[in-house]
């Protein structure tokens, strides 16, 4: 057995999908979650999956006392992959000081922890929404970050600001950031994937809630901008080739090869697709008409993003594996699994 890696978040989608990674490398997790926007069910499935049922502990890491007491608990973890923040751009937008408080407090009681119980390896869970509105693309990490448009957003942006000015202060810790685009699909087993909480936020659980017919029909947001289409362009990438990335990120930091104590990464596939594509190739993959309508733009959406993947790359060796198909199907199989039609 490896070494044991916290996973905050390890409840939610990206977070399971990491953790199920980390067991079938060898490592042993340890879970913390609030449940706040995920199931214990997860539990289960990563179980079921792997034939390991990871540590779990139920605390909200905005409390310092609880946190602390994990790792008083867990004296022996060697890295943290911190995924646990609230994630719903809109909602930012109406109750920031919730998202500040949220994502900022729990960050910065980690960071404490880690002091303390002298963990000196963290990854954080960031995203493209740091680099604002892009001037060049694809975009690569020597862009500046700009403000993002939402409090979510800017708690990704600010997190990482923190990250780089403890970082520097510390004797021994070393920091891993890495830049999600737009993570979509789920695990091959169809056990676990994206489960929003209402009304999904983002493009493909909308699209496979509409097909399983629980919402009429998806709003196309705005076919009026500068690109092929006039649809927004993306740089959508599997969840499973996201979660791989964070056990490399581990092994980095494990293994002592990064080259700076603060290093980030850009995690896309480094092609872009438009909504209209990705409705045509859901329909054809799935073999399903997707009832769709061309509304107004959404405030802050930009016209494309789309990573340079040249960093992670030669650094990480890492590189996205599975194409949009792959993608789409896989969010569908979890999507009739969800709704007991699978
Ligand atoms: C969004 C967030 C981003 C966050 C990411 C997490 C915004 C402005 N950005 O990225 O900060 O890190 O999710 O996954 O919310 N679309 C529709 N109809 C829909 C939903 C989406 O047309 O019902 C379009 C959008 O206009 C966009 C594309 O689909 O062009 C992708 O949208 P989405 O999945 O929400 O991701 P982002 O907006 O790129």
């Amino acid at each position: 057995m490896k070494s044991k890696i916290m996973v905050t978040g390890g409840c939610g989608y990206i977070g399971s999908h990491t953790v199920i990674e980390l067991i079938k490398s060898g490592f042993e997790t340890v879970i913390v979650d609030d449940l706040s926007n995920s199931s214990e069910k997860s539990l289960d499935r990563i179980q079921e999956i792997t034939g390991v049922l990871p540590h779990f502990e139920k605390v909200d890491l905005a409390n310092q006392e609880k946190t602390m007491k994990i790792f008083k608990k867990h004296t022996d973890v060697k890295a943290v992959i911190h995924f646990a923040a609230h994630k719903a751009v809109g909602e930012s937008v109406e109750q920031p000081l919730m998202y500040y408080q949220n994502n900022l407090f729990s960050l910065i009681n980690l960071l404490s922890a880690l002091e303390k119980y002298r963990i000196p390896n963290f990854i954080f869970s960031s995203s493209a929404t740091v680099y604002g509105i892009p001037t060049n693309l694809p975009i690569t990490e020597d862009e500046a970050t700009q403000r993002p448009f939402s409090p979510y957003g800017n708690t990704k942006k600010v997190a990482e600001e923190i990250l780089d000015d403890v970082v520097k202060s510390a004797a021994n810790l070393n920091a891993i950031s890495l830049r999600y685009f737009n993570p979509i699909g789920a695990h091959e087993s169809g056990l676990i994937g994206e489960l929003p909480n209402g009304i999904p936020n983002n493009l493909m659980p909308y699209i496979t809630q509409v097909a399983v017919g629980i919402r009429e029909k998806l709003m196309v947001f705005g076919n009026d901008y500068p690109t092929k289409d006039g649809t927004p362009i993306r740089d959508y990438i599997h969840v499973v080739d996201l979660a791989k990335a964070h056990v490399i990120a581990v092994e980095r930091l494990l293994n002592q090869q990064n080259e700076a104590a603060f290093e980030y990464f850009n995690l896309g596939t480094g092609k872009g697709y438009s909504v209209f594509e990705v409705i045509r190739t859901f329909e054809e993959v799935t073999k399903t008409k997707l009832n769709y309508e061309v509304t107004s733009r959404r405030a802050g959406d930009v016209p494309q993003l789309y990573a340079a993947t040249n960093l992670a790359e030669k650094k990480l060796k890492w590189k996205a594996k599975k194409g949009l198909k792959e993608m789409i199907a896989s969010s569908w199989k979890w999507e009739q699994n969800v709704r007991g039609e699978g």
